[in-house]
């Protein structure tokens, strides 16, 4: 089985690279600057010469609050060239792995959203991976793998932003109490694409660390872990004006894929302190 990997630069895509390394895979890593998947020929190409069995997706545009006065550029990276990946993982029938997110739903929902439930996406960001979901389900052979709140060793993230400021010497710290998800690290992010695609599975899965929270709680998690004293402040999303308007509820749920590879999903807790240990 021979895997290509686009957007091998960025933070899923590094922890997928180390997870496939680990286990003796066949792999083909391109970063942005060895396959921009929004040149349709280079697309072609690079599914031609490789012959891949399998195509997971990490590229993507994935700056939230930039994406609302980019929409064009938005659109292009996680809308049509998804369509480009599709009609290559097609010629090459290979299967299509696409990374989205749980930024799709409204957060209006009382239950963690189903893969069946509606989607109703309130940003730039979220409309634009809508497209991209659209477009992965062109292609015959495809899984696309929801997800939620990454945090990893290979890309900026929320841990480093919460010891940025502790860094600073911010006291206390403010932070959002009124928006609950799922935190994911990418390791186990990685293991669990791998896992889903030996399955041969196919359509929506839902994939994210468990349990659910707020970002104070994330929060609280990060300071104890890093042993700081700082107070941690919980404070209402009106308090955090952003151009992107962020769902207050997207806690994925993940029945499907504990169904199909009868494992449970991994402990963000745990996540973080393997990060923080490799991190530093
Ligand atoms: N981060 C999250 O919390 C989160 C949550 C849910 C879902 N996701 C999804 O997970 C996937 C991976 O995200 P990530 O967090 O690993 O993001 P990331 O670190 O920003 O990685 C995305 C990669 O895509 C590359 N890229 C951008 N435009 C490209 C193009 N035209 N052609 C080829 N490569 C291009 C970027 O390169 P440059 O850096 O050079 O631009 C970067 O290396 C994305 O689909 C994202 O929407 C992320």
């Amino acid at each position: 089985m021979k895997w290509l990997i686009t957007g091998a630069g960025g933070m899923v895509a590094s922890d997928l690279r180390n997870a496939l390394a680990a286990r003796g895979e066949d792999f083909l890593p391109l970063t942005r600057s060895d396959l921009d998947i929004t040149d349709s020929r280079a697309v072609t190409t690079a599914v031609v010469d490789a012959q891949p069995s399998i195509i997971v997706n990490c590229a993507g545009y994935t700056r939230v609050d930039d994406a609302e006065s980019n929409e064009r550029l938005a659109n292009a990276i996680n809308g049509s060239s998804v369509e480009l990946l599709a009609e290559a993982a097609n010629a090459a029938e290979a299967l299509l792995v696409h990374i989205s997110t749980d930024f799709v739903f409204d957060g209006r929902s009382q239950r963690p959203y189903d893969i069946n439930d509606r989607t109703g996406p309130l940003s730039v960001y979220g409309r634009s991976k809508l497209l991209g979901e659209h477009a992965a389900s062109h292609a015959r052979k495809h899984v696309i793998v929801r997800t939620s709140w990454l945090f990893g060793t290979s890309g900026p993230n929320f841990v480093e932003a919460i010891r940025g400021q502790i860094q600073k010497g911010t006291n206390p710290l403010r932070v959002v109490n009124d928006q609950r998800g799922r935190p994911t690290y990418t390791s186990h992010l990685a293991d669990a694409i791998i896992r889903i695609a030996n399955l041969d599975a196919r359509g929506m899965i839902h994939y994210a660390d468990e349990p659910e929270c707020t970002w104070y709680d994330f929060a609280r998690a990060i300071v104890e872990e890093l042993g700081s004293d700082i107070a941690v402040k919980p404070v209402s999303t009106e308090d955090f004006t952003r151009p992107a308007t962020r769902p207050a509820y997207s806690v994925l749920s993940t029945e499907r894929y504990e169904r199909l590879t009868g494992v449970r999903p991994e402990s963000w807790r745990e996540g973080l302190r393997e990060y923080l240990e490799n991190r530093g």
